[in-house]
C-alpha cells in the first residue's frame, strides 16, 4: 500500500488543475485537465466527473489512470498512477457532489472517480527524474 509523504501532499495541494491520463482497452491514450480534485487520506484521490467523455469511456473499459502535479514555486513534480472505481451514489459520492456544488451549482457532478494510488514517481528534472518513490 502506498502512503504519500507530507512533501508530496504539499506539492499536490498547491496545484489547481491536473492533467488526467487514461487509455482505452486497445491502448488509445487520452489526457484531459481536471480541477475538481481532492486528496483523501494518504493513498486516495477523488475527481468529480462533471464533463468527462473519453475519460469516462476509457475508465469503464480500462480502470487505470495517471496524473502529474507540478508546483512552479518549489519546482517539484510528481507522477501518480492508480486504479479507479466509479461511484454514482453512496456517502462518498454525495459528500464530494455537495462540496463541488458549493463552488458552483452548474456543475453536473455526475460521478465520483475514486483513485487508489498504486505508484508514485519523481518527475522533477534532474538526476532523480523518473525514479519510483513509492
Ligand atoms: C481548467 C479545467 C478544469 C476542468 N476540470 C474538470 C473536472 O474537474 N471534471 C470534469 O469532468 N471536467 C473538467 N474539465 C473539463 C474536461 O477536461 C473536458 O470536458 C474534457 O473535454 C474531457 O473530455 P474527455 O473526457 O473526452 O477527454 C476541466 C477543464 C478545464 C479547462
Amino acid at each position: 500500500m502506498v502512503a504519500l509523504s507530507g512533501e508530496i501532499k504539499e506539492v499536490f495541494g498547491k496545484v489547481k488543475v491536473m492533467p488526467m491520463a487514461t487509455a482505452s482497452k486497445s491502448g488509445v491514450p487520452n489526457v484531459a485537465p481536471m480541477a475538481s480534485i481532492q486528496l483523501v487520506g494518504d493513498d486516495t484521490v477523488w475527481i468529480m466527473d462533471n464533463y468527462m467523455v473519453k475519460t469516462l469511456e476509457n475508465l469503464k473499459e480500462n480502470p487505470v489512470v495517471a496524473l502529474y502535479f507540478y508546483d512552479p514555486d518549489s519546482k517539484r513534480c510528481f507522477q501518480i498512477k492508480g486504479s479507479t472505481e466509479i461511484k454514482t451514489s453512496g456517502p462518498d459520492y454525495e459528500k464530494f457532489r455537495d462540496q463541488v456544488r458549493t463552488k458552483s451549482h452548474k456543475y453536473p457532478a455526475k460521478s465520483l472517480i475514486v483513485i487508489t494510488i498504486t505508484d508514485v514517481f519523481e518527475c522533477t528534472p534532474g538526476k532523480e527524474a523518473g525514479k519510483k518513490v513509492l
